[in-house]
């Protein structure tokens, strides 16, 4: 009860504060009087002492915030949603609650500094329940239609708004060069080509043509600067490769962001011929900053600057002296706040560099239009997983899915087939087919949200009069003229999806054995977060189709299956016929692929 009226005293509390913020006269100086963003910028650095800059460059979780007054004590300049951390109740509104009410406290300092609040929306806008839940990354990289793809990312931006968030840690425009790093589906493929025309859709989609324009977001061009090149496909590994194979493979989606404007960059993990990329004033300063002009800010990963050589207080002046400008502490953010400042009193990180740092993230700010517009925009909240959102990803779901194998034209399917089996683990599992950062940040499978699995839409395709039964492991056969075998992967994110191994699962196997020896026709849909190792089974079904993690629109597959929809897919990886291939990527030689890049059959 208590918790209840809390909740209610916060609500009204928040509601009374935006109505004074709406109502508050505007200056009215005429248009050629207003100051630029640089005019404004630096009237506000020169007003700002050391403790307000240092809180500027330092993002804290929500979650590891001890006290909300925090916001305000410490000046902090953003805060962050890391994977599943959401409010109590996980709906648009409780989530554009959450955002006012920090962004109230924010407000409350002598300078009124907004807020900017991130999130991973990498696949939509993937922690709110209810959301439009896309294709990840893999997939989009699958439909080579780089003005879908920009729509998604609008649509994405739209969602993202109605809760009241200002950025994104997307695009990830890793160029993955090693299917066994569990990071693989966040790349949108194998080579620099597929990451270039990506990464430009994506930031325009995200950021509009003006940034403070109605439902534009801060995009994130993720992580700089070879993630997807590590040896044996590590997460957080090392790359070994001379400069110029770096710049080839993995610098040109950057400079593709870059020139579609995008205003933030984050570091990976990863290091490059044993350096790591948290402490590389080489690749931030020289050649981020300087060399391709970058004019955004620059954000360190979770902890990333930790795992630097040496204490914190010298990974803090290794980062911040190597060009990163925000800090993504998150937990510890006091202890990062006074070691920054101890830097900057006994001159070991200069005072020209704080300025620096700060004048780049309050440029962003004012660009957002987050002093004029600091609160949610609530007329974009009903908009969250709306019907005309889902039917962008479910046109993203058509075209992302690659046709390997349709004998004798064993695909389309008949609508008026009289009993259609579905079988396998995937075959009716939201959880499994949206995958990882999704509700949480590992992903799980079962009911984790709302939409269409693949047998909820083969189901709503086909008319009354034909059976659609589901069997998770394919032993109930009975009356089955046709079985769609839905098999793969299960959620996983990051390092904990690492693999020597990408054969199906016994459990697979197994279920697609029983629909072999039961004489079913079949098609294989494999739902999985990159090439699996397929070479058996690919030889006994009759059609095989590479799904990818589609997301909550399920409908798509239907759409394709039973003709309504060609398929136009492309791989955006090289397909390994075994193991001991990968790594496997376009131009190598010898190159002896299962289905080459860019393959994909149509009708
Ligand atoms: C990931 C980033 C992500 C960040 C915030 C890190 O573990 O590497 O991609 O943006 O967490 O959730
Ligand atoms: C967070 C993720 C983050 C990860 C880093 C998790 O607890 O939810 O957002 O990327 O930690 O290891």
């Amino acid at each position: 009860m208590i918790k209840i009226l809390n909740q209610l005293y916060f609500f009204i509390l928040i509601i009374s504060l935006i109505i004074l913020w709406s109502c508050k006269e505007e200056p009215s100086s005429p248009n050629d009087q207003l100051p630029s963003v640089s005019e404004r910028v630096n009237s506000l650095l020169s007003q700002m002492s050391l403790d307000e800059k240092i809180g500027q460059m330092t993002q804290a979780e929500r979650g590891a915030l001890q006290n909300i007054t925090d916001i305000k004590t410490y000046f902090l300049g953003s805060l962050l949603s890391g994977g599943g951390s959401a409010p109590s109740t996980n709906s648009p509104q409780a989530w554009a609650d959450m955002y006012d009410y920090f962004q109230y406290y924010a407000l409350q300092t002598k300078l009124k500094i907004p807020l900017i609040y991130g999130i991973d929306a990498v696949h939509g806008h993937n922690n709110v329940f209810g959301a439009t839940i896309f294709p990840h990354n893999i997939g989009l990289g699958c439909t080579r239609n780089p003005q879908l793809i920009e729509q998604a990312a609008r649509v994405t931006a739209e969602e993202v708004s109605g809760t009241g968030i200002d950025w994104t840690f997307a695009p990830c425009i890793a160029t993955v060069r090693d299917e066994r790093w569990g990071r693989t589906y966040e790349g949108f493929g194998e080579t620099a080509e597929l990451s270039v025309m990506m990464a430009d859709a994506m930031v325009r989609g995200f950021q509009g043509s003006n940034l403070s324009d109605y439902g534009n977001i801060l995009a994130c061009a993720k992580h700089f600067l070879g993630d997807g090149g590590t040896q044996g496909g590590d997460d957080q590994g090392n790359v070994i490769a001379d400069e110029q194979t770096i710049r080839r493979l993995h610098l040109q989606g950057f400079i593709s962001a870059i020139n579609a404007g995008v205003k933030s960059i984050m570091i990976s993990y990863s290091s490059i011929n044993g350096q790591k990329m948290h402490g590389s004033k080489y690749w931030i300063t020289d050649v981020l900053k300087d060399e391709l002009g970058f004019k955004g800010f620059v954000v360190s990963d979770w902890q990333g600057i930790d795992q630097l050589p040496g204490d914190y207080k010298s990974d803090i002046e290794t980062s911040i002296n190597a060009g990163i400008d925000m800090v993504m502490v998150p937990n510890n953010y006091i202890e990062f706040i006074q070691y920054l400042k101890e830097l900057v009193n006994e001159n070991r990180v200069s005072i020209e560099r704080i300025d620096d740092a700060v004048r780049r993230i309050l440029t962003v700010k004012f660009e957002l239009g987050l002093f004029e517009k600091p609160f949610t925009d609530r007329s974009l909240t009903p908009n969250v997983g709306s019907t005309a959102h889902r039917s962008v990803a479910r046109q993203c779901v058509r075209e992302s899915l690659v046709l390997l194998k349709n004998e004798n034209n064993f695909l389309p399917l008949s609508k008026n087939i009289n009993h259609i089996l579905v079988a396998g683990k995937n075959g009716l599992d939201i959880g499994n087919q949206c995958g990882g950062w999704t509700i949480s940040w590992q992903g799980n499978s079962g009911d984790i949200t709302t939409g269409t699995t693949v047998y909820q839409g083969i189901k709503n395709a086909v008319p009354s009069s034909t059976t659609v039964s589901y069997s998770f492991n394919g032993s109930s056969t009975q009356g089955a003229d046709v079985a769609v075998v839905v098999v793969g992967e299960t959620p996983y994110a990051e390092g904990n999806g690492d693999r020597n191994d990408l054969s199906l699962s016994s459990e697979d196997i197994t279920t697609i054995n029983n629909i072999k020896n039961a004489g079913i026709p079949y098609v294989i849909i494999l739902i999985s977060g990159r090439p699996m190792i397929i070479t058996n089974e690919l030889a006994d079904c009759n059609a095989f189709v590479a799904a990818w993690l589609p997301g909550t629109e399920g409908q798509g597959i239907a759409d394709v299956l039973f003709g309504d929809y060609n398929f136009t897919g492309k791989l955006s990886h090289s397909w390994p016929r075994s193991m001991n291939q990968i790594p496997i990527n376009i131009g190598d030689a010898n190159y002896d692929p299962l289905f080459p890049y860019g393959f994909g059959l149509s009708y």
